[in-house]
């Protein structure tokens, strides 16, 4: 028994802690997955966090703003109202909220070129599936206790045109109950926007900025006592503030399950 109990605990020592961490490999655009890294700028982070929220490596993850990596990437042409997404290596395997934020590159500069220095808008939000008052957060990156590997949903109709970085952001919270605890992993996608969306995002931010690293919904205790309400952080989503509660999985329309953002910054 002794022996098996040790066996078991040597094992369990030997599993290398990064084994829980994830990328945002490969864009999707209509159900199509694209290759991993072909319109996602790599990493040089292998799959690790970036925890400091000033730092430049929260903008496309480490590597992110490294010129030959933003020149070996594709960019893809898009259009609004297209159903777009990422694919996850290995699985959104930790409890939090899952965001995506855009920002147009200047006029003549192309995405690739692009290092995210201008306006960010949210244009997704997605948090808990649901709240209980005896365990409080669930969380909508898990369906039933399976975390999801890929997710989409829909660029906004108003979407004006031009080159963009689409940046997806999953926040990990277990241990968040101190500031830097909370583990932020994401990936940028060159797109290029075509059609004539005359839409202005808003509310808009700067990223590194959007983050004090001290706000409710990254300095918090996801387990006791049971919290009885979560505020995203960050901006409310354009154009409709809407957050959502179940993943759109690849191949699944939006259910349009949306509740409005506790979180507009202008309320
Ligand atoms: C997308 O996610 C669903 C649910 O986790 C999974 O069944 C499916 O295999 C995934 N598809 C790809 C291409 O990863
Ligand atoms: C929950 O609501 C309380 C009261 O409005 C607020 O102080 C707290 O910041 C909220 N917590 C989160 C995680 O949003």
């Amino acid at each position: 028994m002794v022996t098996t109990r040790l066996s078991v605990l040597a094992l369990v020592a030997v599993i290398p802690s990064t084994l829980a961490h994830y990328n945002f490999e490969a864009l999707i655009v209509n159900d199509e997955v694209t290759g991993p890294y072909e319109y996602v700028r790599r990493t040089t982070n292998a799959n690790s966090p970036i925890t400091d929220v000033t730092s430049d490596d929260i903008v496309c993850n480490q590597g992110g703003l490294d010129a030959d990596i933003m020149a070996a990437t594709d960019t893809m042409t898009v259009s609004p109202g297209d159903t777009v997404g990422f694919d996850i290596n290995s699985e959104l395997g930790h409890p939090g909220p899952l965001a995506v934020y855009m920002s147009k590159a200047p006029e003549g500069t192309t995405a690739a070129a692009y290092k995210g220095g201008g306006d960010w808008f949210k244009v997704y939000d997605m948090t808990t599936s649901y709240i209980s008052a005896t365990d409080g957060l669930h969380w909508a990156n898990y369906v039933g206790s399976t975390p999801i590997t890929n997710f989409t949903f829909q660029l906004p109709e108003q979407l004006p045109p031009g080159d963009y970085l689409m940046r997806g952001e999953h926040i990990a919270l277990h241990g968040a109950e101190q500031v830097g605890g909370a583990q932020h992993y994401m990936g940028c996608a060159q797109l290029t926007v075509t059609g004539s969306g005359s839409g202005s995002p808003a509310p808009l931010v700067k990223i590194p900025g959007v983050y004090t690293g001290e706000e409710p919904g990254l300095l918090i205790n996801i387990y006791y006592p049971p919290p009885q309400n979560y505020t995203s952080p960050g901006p409310v989503s354009w154009p409709n503030k809407c957050e959502d509660h179940t993943p759109n999985l690849l191949g699944q329309a939006s259910d349009g399950d949306c509740t409005e953002s506790q979180t507009d910054p202008n309320a």
